[in-house]
């Protein structure tokens, strides 16, 4: 029915996903970065007839990858192309008040990275655009030529944790006074004059960091999951899950202490002088250590390499 070669993206650590988050075979579940579909399948197949799947995603390419993928099913499956930041109107504009399980698939699909066209990778020479949703105002072209050094050199340290941040922003404010930083190939050059040729060629390429904090400012990434998360717990019913999927270590720290802070019981505020939250925690941690991919997976999926999953469990009175 479906290959890797229409669906490009192969999902991570699916049994660890599937283990976590479904509960009730015949529940409501949202894949809210459904991609090409791949984890969204796998959630359809593990459930009954009964249960339903609602796939969101920003990219118009996702959406036709899965609502192709779909086809046949449609009475089971639910897709949206949507910012996952707005899953409460989402579930509202579809008459759902809770859901049993979220999952949160973060970063970018292999579609971005070899097929979109879009500017994801140094390794391809494309115009500089980083867009998940291509209706998006902002693209990497504007931050790049047109933040102020001070703003780039804060997002290369606070996106892309870059220690060089001041001399990679030295070197694109000499080269975009000469001419408009137009492509990836441009880019990945600027940066790699900006690194001492002893270290330009050892690790990791000198463009990975520069290319993920524009990535991540281009698509308000960490605040879109920050206004995700907010909205999770109360769209959760009792012993709804949400697993998140993460790539680095700033999504991971996020995820992290946003669960751990779920965890405290009671949330009144502090003038309160009876507690009238029930002394419950929000979500509970259904795992305290993030599970990471086994060896086998890494070495069939490279993307897994870096995963990490975080799994919460819904608590209430
Ligand atoms: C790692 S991929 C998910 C792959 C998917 N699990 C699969 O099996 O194919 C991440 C997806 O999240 C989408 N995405 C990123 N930010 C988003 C947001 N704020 N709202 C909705 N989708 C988003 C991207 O367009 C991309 O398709």
């Amino acid at each position: 029915m479906t290959d890797s070669i229409t669906y490009p993206h192969k999902p991570v650590m699916v049994n660890e996903v599937l283990e976590f988050l479904i509960h009730k075979p015949d529940g409501i579940y949202v894949d809210a970065t459904s991609g090409s579909g791949g984890h969204s399948e796998a959630i359809v197949r593990s459930l009954s007839k009964k249960g339903h799947t609602i796939c969101i995603d920003r990219d118009p390419d996702a959406v036709k990858f899965t609502s192709r993928r779909f086809s046949h099913m449609a009475d089971r499956v639910t897709i949206v192309k949507a910012n996952y930041a707005d899953i409460d109107s989402v579930l509202n504009s579809i008459g759902i008040r809770a859901v049993d399980g979220i999952l949160l698939d973060l970063g970018m699909s292999s579609y971005h990275i070899d097929r979109s066209g879009r500017g994801f990778s140094f390794l391809k020479n494309e115009p500089l655009d980083m867009r998940m949703d291509p209706e998006d105002d902002l693209n990497a072209q504007d931050v790049v030529n047109d933040f102020s050094a001070e703003d780039l050199v804060s997002i290369l340290k606070d996106y892309g944790e870059e220690s060089r941040a001041r001399a990679i922003v030295r070197a694109i404010v000499r080269e975009r006074k000469k001419k408009r930083i137009m492509t990836t190939f441009e880019l990945a050059d600027i940066v790699s004059s900006a690194i001492p040729p002893s270290r330009r060629f050892k690790g990791k390429h000198p463009a990975t960091k520069t290319f993920q904090a524009i990535r991540i400012t281009v698509n308000r990434e960490l605040y879109n999951i920050k206004v995700f998360l907010e909205k999770v717990p109360p769209l959760l019913r009792s012993g709804g899950r949400l697993v998140v999927l993460s790539y680095h270590s700033l999504e991971d720290r996020l995820i992290k202490r946003t669960m751990v802070s779920w965890e405290r019981r009671c949330t009144c505020p502090p003038d309160f002088p009876v507690c009238i939250c029930g002394n419950l925690p929000l979500m509970t941690r259904i795992q305290k250590k993030g599970v990471k991919p086994d060896k086998k997976e890494i070495t069939v999926n490279q993307r897994a390499r870096s995963a990490i999953l975080r799994a919460a469990e819904r608590t209430m009175p």
